[in-house]
């Protein structure tokens, strides 16, 4: 039987879902303590001296790419960057093989971003040896972000447990509005949904949420307003979507807006923002945004992932489950490799 410290770790991080609220209250804990290191002149402490992280982004990315890069770098990890622009796969290589190769340089954690989800749950099964972190796969699940989004929170003198967080925009093609109505399940905080019905999923009110078309009702009593880009690389032909002006005057969060909200409402976003789209500019650069917080204590939590994972991850073998089966395979048939 695992002690209470133990059941604190895990080898991959796929999404909130699989997360304890134990565990989340855990890694928001420890990314609260990482946070200092961060604005110290030196910034540089030795907790993952030895490990290597190889960040897998077929996406792009700005935050997130960034800042587990720097997260990383500041624990004393070795880090490598791929983009899918410069992988093999651009030549044609499976995305399973281009995986199963860095695996075979034995990294401690993959961090990998993909545009489809369940990438990285699929990969775990042929690295057994080797950590992954789910970066954000298709509409699916983001769960640094929402990590980091609870730092934020937890920073605040309201905290997050309780306390009302309205989403406004692309809820459908959201893996953050997903990963925040699994986490609300779990910690106690309130969501309420707000979007067109054409960019919200059917069965929504299954995560016990409310649901609004109006923007303007769903304001008053909310804590946090959480703003999301309109997912463009993931809509449909058959999605329609109004033109950005109509968008904006309808789902837009603007100063008019922010007036109905109360003294001590913030606002969120997980970025990248399409200013004058989802938010105005001068929303975004006001007091009540926390937007530049995320970003900071996005690295902050991404040190607490990495270091709860190299604490985890079984030792390095150097064969495959894909190799041992084909060599059974082979075997099978009388044949050596
Ligand atoms: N929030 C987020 O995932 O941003 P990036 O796409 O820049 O990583």
């Amino acid at each position: 039987m695992s002690t209470p410290h133990q059941q604190m770790f895990f080898q991959h991080l796929f999404g909130i879902g699989q997360l304890s609220k134990e565990q989340i209250e855990h890694l928001v804990s420890m990314g609260e303590s990482f946070i200092e290191l961060s604005r110290r002149p030196i910034k540089k402490a030795p907790t993952l001296r030895g490990k290597t992280v190889i960040n897998l982004f077929f996406e792009n990315s700005t935050r997130t790419r960034t800042s587990f890069e720097i997260a990383g770098k500041r624990l004393s990890a070795d880090v490598i960057n791929i983009s899918a622009s410069t992988s093999a796969t651009s030549k044609g290589e499976t995305l399973l093989d281009t995986a199963e190769t860095l695996a075979a340089m034995q990294p401690h954690v993959l961090v990998i971003r993909h545009s489809i989800a369940g990438t990285c749950e699929f990969l775990a099964d042929f690295l057994p040896h080797t950590s992954i972190v789910n970066a954000g796969d298709g509409a699916h699940e983001h769960p640094t972000q929402i990590l980091t989004d609870l730092l934020t929170l937890k920073t605040q003198a309201s905290g997050y447990e309780g306390i009302t967080m309205t989403i406004v925009g692309d809820i459908a093609h959201s893996r953050v509005a997903r990963s925040h109505l699994l986490a609300a399940q779990k910690l106690g905080y309130k969501v309420r949904v707000v979007a067109p019905k054409t960019l919200l999923p059917s069965q929504v009110e299954q995560y016990g949420c409310e649901v609004f078309h109006n923007f303007d009702e769903a304001i008053p009593g909310s804590d946090v307003l959480y703003m999301l880009r309109v997912q463009t690389e993931r809509l449909t032909d058959n999605c329609s979507f109004p033109s950005i002006r109509e968008y904006h005057e309808a789902y837009g969060l603007n100063r008019k807006r922010l007036a109905l909200a109360g003294d001590n409402c913030v606002v969120m976003h997980p970025g990248p923002m399409n200013r004058g789209v989802e938010i105005s500019s001068d929303v975004a650069d006001s007091a009540r945004s926390r937007i530049l917080d995320q970003v900071e204590h996005g690295v902050a939590v991404r040190m607490a992932v990495l270091t709860a994972l190299c604490g985890t991850a079984p030792e390095p073998e150097k064969r495959t489950p894909r190799r041992e089966k084909a060599e059974a395979a082979m075997q099978a048939q009388g044949k050596l490799l």
